[in-house]
C-alpha cells in the first residue's frame, strides 16, 4: 500500500500538480487534464495554427491513437471502438440503431442518469420499462433479471456505476442472463472507466459507451462507444459518414458513392472528428493505463475506508453508497442533517465535491491522497459536535 501511495503521489506531483493543494473530490463531475494531455492539445493546436506544416499523418494518427488506447482500457479491439464526443452518442447508436423489432421493450432501473433515458424514449420504436429500485435505492437487480427472464425484453441498459449512488452493477450476472435470452446489454461506463477496471468480454457487454471528461480525465468531446464485434451486423449506423464507407477511404476516387460500410465500428462515426480532443484523450488514458486500473481501483477504494466507517459510525447521517465490497466504487455519497450546510462547510474548507439527489457525493481517484478525505472527515466532525445545526 505505501509503494502504491508513493506511486500515486508521483503521478500526483508529475501529471497533476496543478491541482495544488486542493481537496479535489469530484472526478464523477469532472476530471483534471494531466500534463501530457494538456502539452500534446497545445501542441496540436499550435501545429494547427501553422497547417501548412502538418501531414497526412496529423489527420490520422490522432484518431488510431485513441482507439487503440480505448479498446486497450476495456480489453477489446480497436475495430470494436467508434470514437465520439460523449456517452449520449454511445447510447444513441444503440437505441436507434440495434436491429430489434418495433415496439421492442427496453429494461432499465429507475434512478439511471438521463443520458441512459431520454435516447430509450423512442416511443415509435422502443417501449422503455423502468424497474424501481430496492429500498436503498439502487437498481435492484434480481428484479431487472426475473423480468428478462419472463421473456420480451430485447434491451436492457443499465449504467456500470450509478451516478449518485456509485452502486457498481454487477455486469458479468446481468450479462450472463441477457445472453440467455438474448437481450442486448448496453452500458453507460463514463462513471466507471478508469476508476474500475472493465473487461467486455468477461461483462458480456453488446454496447458500451462512455464520454472522456469524467474519470478518464480527458478534454471535453472525447469518448467513445464499444461495439462488440459479433453484433455490428445487428447495429445500423443511422448517421451516415461518408468516412463510414469503403468508398470513403479512397480520397483519390470519392465520388464512386459505392453503398458499403468499412468492416468495423469506425462505422458509427459521423465525418471528421475531434482530432485535438482525441490527441488529449489518448495521452490521459495513457496515464491511466500506466498507473493500472486496478491499482487505481485499490487505491481509492483505501482511500475511501475512513468516510465509510465514519458514516457507519454516525447512526445519524444515512449512506447513499453500498459500502458491500461487489458493490463500491469511486463514489461515497451520503446524507448528513443538513445537507446543504455540510457542503458550504466543505467547500470553505477547500473540498471540491457535488451535491446529486439529495446527497453529497465525494468521488476519489488517482491524485487524491488520505489527507483529502482527512479534511471531508474534520467537518464532518466539527458539524457533528455542533448538532449538525
Ligand atoms: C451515468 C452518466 N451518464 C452520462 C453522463 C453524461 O452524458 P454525456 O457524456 O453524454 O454528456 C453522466 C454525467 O454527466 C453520467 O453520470
Amino acid at each position: 500500500m505505501i509503494d502504491s501511495a508513493d506511486r500515486f503521489d508521483r503521478i500526483r506531483q508529475t501529471e497533476f500538480h496543478e491541482l495544488e493543494d486542493s481537496a479535489y473530490l469530484n472526478a464523477a463531475s469532472l476530471g483534471p487534464l494531466p500534463q501530457r494531455s494538456r502539452a500534446a492539445v497545445t501542441d496540436y493546436a499550435a501545429r494547427r495554427a501553422r497547417v501548412q506544416t502538418m501531414s497526412d499523418a496529423d489527420f490520422v494518427e490522432p484518431a488510431k491513437h485513441a482507439r487503440t488506447a480505448a479498446a486497450r482500457l476495456i480489453g477489446a479491439t480497436p475495430e470494436e471502438i467508434a470514437l465520439g464526443p460523449n456517452t449520449s452518442f454511445g447510447i444513441n447508436v444503440a437505441a436507434t440503431g440495434l436491429q430489434v423489432p418495433r415496439g421492442s421493450i427496453v429494461l432499465a432501473s429507475e434512478g439511471e442518469f438521463p443520458a441512459n433515458v431520454y435516447p430509450w424514449m423512442n416511443r415509435d420504436r422502443l417501449r422503455l420499462e423502468l424497474v424501481p429500485r430496492t429500498a436503498e435505492g439502487w437498481p435492484d437487480e434480481d428484479r431487472l433479471l426475473e423480468r428478462i427472464a419472463a421473456g420480451g425484453v430485447s434491451i436492457l441498459a443499465t449504467s456500470s456505476v450509478q451516478f449518485h449512488t456509485g452502486f457498481r452493477a454487477n455486469l458479468e450476472r446481468l450479462g450472463r442472463v441477457c445472453r440467455q435470452h438474448d437481450t442486448f446489454l448496453v452500458v453507460d461506463a463514463i462513471q466507471s472507466l478508469g476508476c474500475l477496471p472493465m473487461d467486455v468480454r468477461q461483462s458480456g457487454a453488446d454496447v458500451v459507451a462512455t464520454g472522456g471528461h469524467k474519470w478518464l480525465c480527458s478534454p471535453f468531446g472525447s469518448g467513445f462507444a464499444f461495439v462488440r464485434r459479433e453484433i455490428q451486423e445487428r447495429l445500423d449506423p443511422q448517421f451516415i459518414g461518408w468516412y463510414s464507407m469503403h468508398a470513403g477511404r479512397e480520397f483519390e476516387a470519392l465520388t464512386g458513392y459505392e453503398w458499403g460500410f468499412v468492416p468495423d465500428a469506425s462505422r458509427y462515426e459521423v465525418g471528421t472528428l475531434a482530432q485535438q480532443d482525441l490527441i488529449g484523450f489518448a495521452e490521459s488514458v495513457s496515464v491511466l493505463l500506466e498507473a493500472g486500473v486496478s491499482g487505481i481501483r485499490n487505491h481509492v477504494d483505501a482511500l475511501l475506508e475512513p468516510l465509510r466507517n465514519w458514516i457507519l459510525e454516525h447512526p445519524e447521517v444515512s449512506s447513499l453508497s453500498s459500502f458491500d465490497p461487489s458493490r463500491r466504487s469511486g463514489i461515497v455519497s451520503f446524507r448528513p442533517p443538513a445537507v446543504e450546510r455540510v457542503y458550504r462547510e466543505l467547500q470553505r474548507a477547500g473540498v471540491v465535491c457535488s451535491v446529486r439527489e439529495g446527497g453529497i457525493r465525494i468521488a476519489a481517484h488517482l491524485y487524491n491522497t488520505s489527507r483529502h478525505i482527512e479534511l471531508v472527515l474534520e467537518v464532518l466532525e466539527t458539524r457533528a459536535a455542533e448538532g449538525w445545526g
